[in-house]
């Protein structure tokens, strides 16, 4: 019987190692992007999206997500008193979601982070999102994901076209275009070297899943890294069922990557109504300053 996606899976039990020393006790899904935790945006999208059931993957130091979902009644009653009820409705907006949480006790690779979520997901297709890909809002990349799946019945992964240099951050597809944004995939290769690429179209952080992967999953072995990856049993998957992918052209940023964060950060600010008039003028100040640096030095 054919079921929607009402699922989502966010592994978040990474070390967060790209980000140290700030992640040393606190997780990289916390890292805000101005005032809300990256891992908020996730699941933001995911709500947009009608998806109703929720899934963490957390690991060691990951209390503060739990937290964060949750109600801070001491924090509340101080808002209550000092009369901050939009401050209040906000911290609590999304606590009446249904949220469930799985400990990764290793952080064993993407792979076995989506093994852990079996008992979650049964027989149903799931969506996965990693927070640390953002995608800003007024894009529907997830939601156009979940329409294709509605069609083909089919685990879809969204790609981008990388530069080739940057092709081994990344799982990378070999594949037929079916049709306008849609690929047939027919291998993938995990942080492949450029020159070994099988092409340029690289696999970003949105997946829906079937849940055919965890008979796969658990027959993995270790991969890049000595990790065992996701990518590689969607490889082995190949052999049992069709795979799609879905070439997204928006905008994404990639918050696991300081440069990326700090895009992100930027963007976020300027789009922020308190915002967006100071900052904007502060950055205007900043690229004059740096323009004209750049002018001595040259
Ligand atoms: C993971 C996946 C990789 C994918 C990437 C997207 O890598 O293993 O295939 O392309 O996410 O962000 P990570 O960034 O966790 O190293």
């Amino acid at each position: 019987m054919f079921s929607d996606v009402k699922k989502v899976i966010f592994p978040a039990a990474g070390l967060g190692t790209r980000f140290l020393p700030a992640t040393k006790a606190s997780p990289k899904e916390m890292l805000p992007i101005v005032d809300k935790p990256m891992i908020q945006y996730g699941v933001e999208e995911a709500l947009s999206c009608d998806i109703s059931e929720f899934l963490i993957i957390t690991g060691k130091h990951k209390h503060s997500i739990e937290d964060h979902f949750d109600y801070a009644f001491e924090l509340e009653d101080k808002l209550k008193k000092s009369g901050k009820d939009k401050l209040l409705e906000e911290i609590n907006r999304l606590n009446h979601i249904n949220l469930a949480y799985i400990r990764q006790g290793y952080a064993l690779g993407l792979g076995h982070a989506i093994l852990c979520a079996k008992p979650f997901v049964k027989d149903e297709p799931v969506a996965v999102i990693l927070s640390d890909d953002i995608i800003p809002p007024e894009e529907t990349l997830l939601l156009d994901m979940i329409r294709l799946y509605r069609r083909l019945k089919s685990p879809i992964l969204a790609l981008e076209r990388v530069p080739k240099k940057e092709v081994s951050r990344y799982g990378v597809i070999s594949g037929v275009k079916e049709s306008e944004n849609v690929y047939r995939i027919n291998g993938l290769v995990e942080k492949p070297a450029p020159e070994k690429a099988p092409s340029s179209l690289a696999i970003i952080g949105r997946y829906i899943l079937t849940p055919d992967i965890f008979d796969v999953l658990e027959k993995a072995k270790p991969g890049k890294g000595g990790e065992i990856q996701l990518t590689d049993a969607i490889n082995e998957l190949l052999q049992k069922r069709p795979v799609y992918g879905f070439l997204f052209t928006g905008k994404r940023y990639d918050a696991g990557d300081k440069l990326g964060y700090l895009k992100a950060t930027v963007d976020f600010a300027l789009k922020n109504r308190e915002l967006s008039g100071a900052f904007g003028e502060y950055l205007l100040e900043t690229a004059v300053k740096l323009k004209n640096n750049i002018h001595k030095r040259v």
